[in-house]
């Protein structure tokens, strides 16, 4: 119990800070005010993460889930509630905003924050066009030089059915979109395809058919601002719903950090080549990106490649690399917020824990179709030590039970010396929470042992 007691402790210095200053938070106080938009592991993650700098005086989050609440102070109106998050920032004198999901990004939640004048980790609505565009993602891969599969953009789903044959299979059709994980298909044959073309989302607007690439994948998360590009820790994510990459995408059943085959000490290199030139190409275009830029890479016979950008942390991603960034994390994302991100880390170099971290994501029953939601979760409170339960997609009800309430329900997180020490103790944890219609991957990081 060492660790969670040590955690615990840690949140109950920030409750009580908060606490204090709250609702009289005045400006000038000492310590930082802030505030996480959204409410998944990821938003766990950044939450927890926050929770652990000394600078940090109070986390406030929307929507929040049935785990953040035990530390942050959730916030009684949605995360794109403008007027109500514009009155809140002023009212509760926020200092730093981090904007969490995909939607929030595409919504411009990041622009709405950084009109209030405050440190804000998230792209604009147009920088983050390199995520709910995949066209206009591979225009600036190719404009910027970054290697990536051969492809050619339609206008619909008829017109590129007509070049099908033209491409042969196998093939990738892809919905332009933002698609939760679920717009891209593998297609082995013509009639795959076009049965893919036929179906949400590629049946709507643009779509995209690329050449296949083979190897393994790799996701190189990096903080951007403008010009600056700093690596966080690789990691890797498991996309597919059951073991052996079988089933349907997901939004991510795991994830491990570091990993072999992206070790820590190439990062900052390969986000030299394949996000750096992606974050000067907007600039070219007057559109400087500021917060989060995750490049999903694959390394294949030929080299790195890069699959696709999000604007964003990745989920489950955050969840095993920001425990291993190291130092103030609080003040880095401040100074990512306020544009100060190469004099910041100049004075303090990133640094990285040694520590290995191991996600396992207990998902609901019918994931990733509608899940099965209500059921009550238990067993959180007998977790061995050093694993912690990163609420995903949880609620509690008026007697305090955690009940599940969307697809990836919670997040086993582990730390070890070594990722398969980290991996016994997070399925150790997963075994020991339980809830109606659990299910979990058994194979994350597997293979990643076996190679070690
Ligand atoms: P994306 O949303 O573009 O990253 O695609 C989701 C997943 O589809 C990736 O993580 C890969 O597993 C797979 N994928 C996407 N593009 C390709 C490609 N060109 N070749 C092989 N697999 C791909
Ligand atoms: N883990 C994939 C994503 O965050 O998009």
């Amino acid at each position: 119990m060492r660790d969670m007691l040590r955690g615990e402790r840690v949140y109950q210095k920030i409750w009580e800070n908060r606490k204090q200053r709250s609702p009289g938070r005045s400006p000038g106080a000492p310590g930082l005010n802030c505030l996480v938009l959204g409410g998944g592991g990821r938003e766990y993650a950044i939450a927890w993460r926050l929770a652990r700098c000394d600078s940090v005086a109070t986390i406030d989050v929307t929507p929040g889930n049935g785990g953040l609440v035990l530390f942050t102070r959730l916030l009684d109106f949605r995360p794109d509630d403008v007027g109500r998050i514009e009155e809140h920032v002023t009212a509760s004198h926020i200092d730093l905003g981090i904007v969490g999901p995909d939607e929030l990004i595409a919504k411009g939640m990041g622009d709405v924050l950084r009109r209030s004048g405050i440190a804000v980790v998230g792209a604009s609505r147009e920088a983050s066009r390199v995520e709910w565009s995949k066209k206009f993602a591979k225009e600036l891969m190719d404009e910027a030089g970054v290697p990536t599969a051969r492809w050619e953009a339609f206008a619909d789903a008829a017109n590129a059915a007509q070049a099908l044959d033209r491409w042969g299979a196998p093939v990738i059709v892809k919905a332009d979109g933002l698609a939760a994980g679920k717009g891209v298909t593998l297609a082995r044959t013509l009639d795959e395809a076009r049965e893919a073309l036929a179906t949400p989302p590629a049946n709507s607007g643009v779509v995209i058919l690329e050449e296949p690439l083979e190897g393994e994948e790799a996701s190189l998360q990096a903080l951007v601002d403008g010009e600056t590009v700093v690596a966080l820790p690789p990691a890797r994510d498991f996309k597919r719903a059951h073991d052996g990459d079988a089933g349907p995408n997901t939004g991510g059943m795991g994830a491990f950090s570091p990993t072999a085959i992206l070790p820590d000490d190439g990062a900052q290199d390969i986000a030299n080549e394949l996000i750096a030139p992606i974050a000067k190409a907007l600039l070219r275009r007057g559109v400087p990106y500021r917060g989060v830029l995750y490049a999903g890479l694959m390394r294949t016979r030929d080299g790195w490649r890069v699959l696709e950008y999000n604007a964003r942390f990745g989920d489950p991603e955050a969840e095993v690399s920001l425990p291993r960034v190291g130092g103030d994390f609080a003040r880095l994302m401040q100074a990512l917020g306020e544009g100060k991100l190469a004099s910041y880390v100049a004075t303090n170099p990133m640094r990285f824990s040694q520590r290995a971290f191991v996600d396992v994501v207990l998902c609901a029953e019918n994931y990733p179709g509608p899940p099965k939601t209500g059921m009550r979760i238990d067993g959180l409170d007998r977790l061995p030590d050093g694993v912690y339960a990163f609420h995903g997609a949880t609620r509690r009800d008026a007697a305090g039970n955690v009940l599940v309430s969307g697809g990836r329900v919670i997040h086993i997180v582990a730390s070890g010396e070594t990722v398969a020490q980290a991996r016994d103790l997070a399925y150790a944890g997963a075994e020991r929470v339980s809830f109606e219609g659990k299910f979990y991957r058994s194979d994350i990081a597997r293979q990643e042992v076996a190679v070690a």
